[in-house]
């Protein structure tokens, strides 16, 4: 392992957060992944202050991006103490580490069958996630002067991008409903969509409604958007983050993903921000990437198909429809892209209205071009 070292100098970690961290990814297993042990954790350490818990929970993080150049025989602190210094180098001399070593080691065997692993991809997935945050239409630079640390990007005139070690949770900003936490490639895919205001669109995979909240902002809190899920708990939490944005323009209602339909009406704009690998996520949740198999990807990408032979008759003739996963493995982006153009030849690809999209019907959005999650996007439209 010499070959992965510098002449960085480095600091040692503070022996206090290691022996945090160990005792956190000691307690992470498959079913307990490392977001939710890290929130077990604070919730029985109520005691640990908001700097320290930041350091912890980059810590973990750090822990699982360098899991496969530790020693697993080695004690939790001791590999938790490797991780760190190795990160540190890293992060001070993104070259330390060769990329043949990043392509064997910070992602599984099995993703290089699915996708081009490249350098600059590679190294993005190891650094710090960015924090990005979606102020109401045309509002980011009043959210940006009095939050403080913001920077913005020319992807988006409401993106904006904190800095801050303030808990945004905690803001009279974020209970006012002048912003929403978002990472940039979700905030695209509302701008993917561009849907106006007036028209009816249904959010069929809405979650949260993280981007549902995007549709309605862009809709001018006008026209109608169908919010639908399997999860109910879910859709509470999206009815609480609406009132909170006051944005009216919406009607929830269960839907498991059959083809029992939850109305009869047909659409100007479909979204189906589908559920996926995730694989587009892993600089944020590196965990993941040890958990995820292929297996996991080939069921998705049939449950994913599934899903869109489902909605795709409740287009209106012109109407769009814009399928987006935050995974860029092969067989849930233009594998199912293929699929379902070849099986609804009354769908036509369609132009993506993203900046650069040069009338593409389907974009695939890097880390390291965004400085954000992986997300892929493709757009049809009913001839
Ligand atoms: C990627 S997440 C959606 C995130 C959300 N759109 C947002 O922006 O916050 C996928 C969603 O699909 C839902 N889901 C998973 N399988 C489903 C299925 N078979 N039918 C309908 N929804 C499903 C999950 O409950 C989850 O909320």
């Amino acid at each position: 392992m010499g070959s992965v070292y510098s002449v960085v100098p480095i600091i040692m970690p503070d022996q206090a957060i290691l022996n945090h961290v160990a005792r956190i990814i000691a307690a992470v297993t498959p079913q307990m992944p490392a977001d939710a042990a890290l929130r077990r954790y604070f919730y029985e350490h109520t005691y640990l202050a908001p700097q320290m818990r930041r350091a912890i929970s980059r810590g973990v993080f750090i822990c699982f991006r360098w899991k496969r150049w530790l020693d697993p025989q080695a004690s939790r602190q001791t590999q938790a103490e490797h991780a760190m210094m190795l990160d540190e180098r890293f992060q001070k001399d993104p070259r330390s580490v060769k990329a043949e070593a990043l392509e064997a080691r910070a992602v599984p065997d099995w993703l290089k069958a699915e996708m081009d692993l490249t350098p600059d991809y590679l190294r993005q997935i190891q650094r710090e996630p960015a924090l990005w945050l979606r102020a109401r239409p045309g509002k980011a630079h009043q959210l940006a002067e009095s939050l403080g640390k913001c920077e913005f990007t020319p992807a988006s005139p409401d993106a904006v991008r904190y800095l801050g070690e303030k808990d945004l949770f905690r803001t009279p900003q974020f209970h006012e409903g002048e912003f929403e936490i978002q990472d940039l490639a979700s905030q695209m895919v509302g701008i993917a969509a561009a849907p106006a205001a007036k028209q009816t669109w249904w959010d069929t995979c809405a979650g949260e409604g993280g981007k549902t909240l995007h549709l309605a902002d862009l809709m001018q809190n006008k026209g109608l958007i169908w919010v639908t899920d399997r999860s109910e708990k879910r859709l509470q939490v999206f009815k609480k983050r609406s009132t909170r944005a006051k944005l009216y323009n919406h009607r929830s209602a269960f839907w498991d993903g059959s083809n029992h339909l939850p109305t009869k009406a047909k659409f100007d704009g479909i979204l189906i921000d589908a559920p996926c690998s995730g694989v587009g996520t892993w600089q944020r949740n590196p965990h993941a990437r040890w958990t995820t198999t292929i297996d996991d990807v080939r069921e998705l990408a049939t449950t994913q198909l599934t899903l869109l032979n489902h909605v795709a008759g409740s287009l209106k003739t012109g109407g769009r429809l814009i399928y987006a996963v935050c995974t860029l493995t092969r067989t849930e982006t233009t594998g199912v892209v293929a699929a379902f153009s070849a099986a609804h030849p009354e769908l036509a690809p369609a132009p993506l209205a993203l900046p650069n999209a040069n009338g593409a019907s389907t974009a695939y959005l890097w880390p390291q071009d965004l400085t954000a999650n992986g997300m892929f996007i493709a757009a049809w439209q009913k001839s």
